[in-house]
């Protein structure tokens, strides 16, 4: 476990600001001038060196480091820190020319070709002989350079090479496998082998779950993604243990993806390998556009242990890589920088700063677009680089908790997931940025936490699709209800162990004494199928033929159509002063807002904001700051909010120091 460090600097405490700088795309005389727009813009740190292996390691062991050496200098004399990569996240083409079993291989058995980025195998030792000859390099020569504030791993290890089938990975996935196991028979005991005719005799005959002529076993699916993910973070252990050794005093981190369908990387597990946590975000077009922004920032929060954390990207404007890359709209690049500034992040960065003109990330925006420093977007930067001067104060206060807590978990992620399953419908991170959506609606603050998260101190605790759940958890959350605690869950929760093992004698398995209810068969519904409600919603998706059997459970909701009319859709079962509650079907937001509520107030849980701006604006706090965020287009009034102006503008955010 690390204990948790800041950049490397000196001067008071402040919101840092920046973006990627990739010089190196540019004309040596292009390098003053945007030293002179990023001090215009308040830029205090770059990230430097990304995608540079090629330009650093011009070929095999020859290094030229004389334009990165002219760069850091000219950042230093311009004020400006550097959070300096490890230049390892793409191989340079004479990497792969030389040692082409570095690529990655597709589940079909295709090698991915050099040409893009990041076509590397996790697992594979020459890359990892290379890599760390290069991490060593630039250790050895920046580790005392006076701009250098933080160390950069990679960069989002396992954006495109999570996956890799190869026969490095084959190799490491049976390492990672005895670890694990032991033996052979556990092994067989876990991957319910005597299914199919899968039961292996030998380590050396077991594969990654590669193209299989139908659904591959699923606890070997399970299995590779919890390696997959263990992978990366023994490459990132690797270089950040050189980077210990070398450069001691120098903070190590990696830029994580929490965002959108990014679900490779069990962020829960890396967080306590860097120094402090990064992320990048980029928004996700649709309704809950910035929900998800806020859900994203609250659980990087929370995996940062509640810490101050780095916002390594996100965009200015469009991104390049969606179906359509929508610009956007007034305001939104502020709002977007403050909500994860409200969320814990004490560093605002961009991807990146000036917009490339060559490359397949030209339609990117930057902080200076094609256009130039003459131009809306810069402006806005550049108004955005002054207010988060004026909120240095915010510096280094951590997220206050919530009175309720939403569980994420990983492993539920996956395994809800997989294939062969009652639907292939299920969106697990959708189901929760629902209820995510719905706390929003109500104006009531929750935090979004690793499900190992100690849950003392949370009122009410939601537990969405939480479908892993080994008797260690089901402990726990029970202990959780004696103790007074108000748990949530939903349909496809604790049905089955770590092992994807089923719980036997009815669903929900794990969760089943705790919650009073049986089920003997689930009632998934077509794409076209929604069921009405007795309180007036309607549920997709999902239904369960629920039977009752427990004295201290009660119906809160029924169904009124469908096949489950008359029967209960969503439950809630006493326990002394605590309670546990199940909703059986998909109601989205919407819906989930009636059936929240009720529970909310039973568990004496209200809003911290006035009635009038509930579901319109997003509090968060941290410390005594108290973040008022606009989630809506059309201005709010906030009468009755000591500090805060009379109206937040569309989009705006009021931020009060108490
Ligand atoms: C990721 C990468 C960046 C860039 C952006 C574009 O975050 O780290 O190099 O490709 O995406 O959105």
């Amino acid at each position: 476990m690390t204990t948790p460090r800041w950049l490397r600097r000196t001067g008071t405490p402040r919101l840092e600001f920046g973006a990627d700088y990739n010089p190196e795309q540019w004309p040596r005389a292009v390098w003053d001038e945007d030293m002179k727009a990023m001090k215009a813009a308040g830029v205090t740190i770059v990230s430097l060196g990304i995608f540079s292996w090629a330009r650093l390691e011009t070929s095999d062991g020859e290094f030229d480091f004389g334009w990165l050496d002219d760069a850091m200098d000219l950042l230093h004399a311009n004020g400006i820190l550097v959070d300096l990569a490890t230049a390892t996240a793409s191989p340079p083409p004479w990497l792969t020319a030389a040692y082409p079993s570095i690529l990655p291989v597709s589940p079909d058995g295709r090698v991915v070709s050099p040409g893009g980025r990041q076509h590397w195998r996790p697992t594979s030792p020459i890359f990892r002989a290379h890599a760390l000859r290069l991490v060593r390099a630039m250790a050895t020569r920046y580790g005392s350079h006076p701009a250098l504030a933080a160390w950069h791993v990679s960069n989002e290890l396992g954006c495109h090479n999570v996956y890799d089938f190869s026969d490095d990975a084959a190799a490491a996935f049976r390492v990672w496998l005895r670890a694990r196991y032991s033996t052979l028979d556990a092994l067989n005991a876990a991957w319910g082998t005597s299914f199919w005719s899968q039961r292996y005799g030998a380590w050396d005959e077991i594969l990654p779950p590669r193209l299989a002529a139908t659904h591959p076993n699923p606890t070997q699916q399970l299995d590779f993604k919890r390696f997959s993910s263990d992978a990366l973070l023994s490459y990132l252990r690797d270089e950040r243990a050189l980077l210990r050794e070398l450069t001691p005093a120098v903070p190590v981190t990696t830029n994580f993806m929490v965002m959108g369908e990014t679900k490779g990387m069990d962020y829960a597990s890396w967080a306590a390998d860097v120094d402090f946590v990064a992320n990048d975000h980029y928004v996700t077009p649709g309704p809950q556009a910035h929900d998800e922004l806020s859900f994203s920032a609250n659980l990087t929060g929370n995996l940062a242990g509640g810490r101050p954390w780095f916002l390594m990207e996100h965009s200015t404007s469009a991104v390049n890589w969606q179906p359509i890359n929508v610009a956007k709209k007034p305001g939104e690049l502020a709002r977007d920088s403050l909500t994860h500034v409200a969320h814990g992040a004490d560093a605002v960065c961009f991807f990146q700063w000036r917009q490339s003109a060559a490359g397949a990330e030209k339609y990117h925006s930057a902080m200076v677009p094609h256009a130039g420093p003459d131009s809306a977007v810069f402006r806005d930067v550049a108004s955005l680089g002054d207010r988060l001067r004026s909120l240095r104060s915010v510096a280094g206060l951590s997220r206050t908790p919530s009175p309720v807590a939403i569980l994420f978990d990983w492993t539920s992620w996956w395994a809800a997931e997989l294939d062969s399953h009652p639907s292939s419908r299920l969106r697990y991170r959708q189901e929760a940025l629902d209820w995510y959506s719905a706390f929003l609606d109500l104006g009531v603050r929750a935090d979004v936490v690793p499900v190992g998260a100690d849950l003392t101190g949370y009122a009410v605790v939601v537990a969405p699709m939480l479908h892993v759940v080994p008797s260690s958890l089901a402990e726990r959350l029970s202990a959780y209800v004696s103790g007074g605690g108000h748990l949530i869950t939903t349909y496809f929760s604790g049905i089955v162990d770590e092992n994807d093992h089923v719980w036997l004698g009815g669903y929900p398995g794990a969760l089943r004494p705790l919650l009073g209810i049986r089920i003997e068969e689930f009632a998934p519904l077509l794409d076209d199928e929604q069921v009405a409600l007795d309180n007036g919603t309607a549920g997709t998706l999902w239904t369960d033929r629920i039977d009752v059997v427990d004295a201290s459970t009660e119906v809160l909701v029924s169904y009124k159509t469908g096949e489950m009319a008359g029967r209960a859709a969503v439950t809630r079962r006493s326990v002394g002063p605590g309670s546990a509650s199940y909703v059986s079907t998909r109601l989205g937001p919407d819906g989930l807002v009636p059936v929240l509520d009720s529970l909310l107030s039973r568990a004496g849980v209200v809003s911290e904001l006035p009635a009038e701006v509930r579901g319109r604006v997003e509090l968060a706090v941290r410390g005594p700051v108290r973040f008022y965020i606009n989630r809506t287009d059309r201005p709010v009034e906030l009468a009755g909010i000591a500090g805060a102006p009379a109206v937040l503008g569309p989009r705006e955010v009021a931020v009060v120091a108490a």
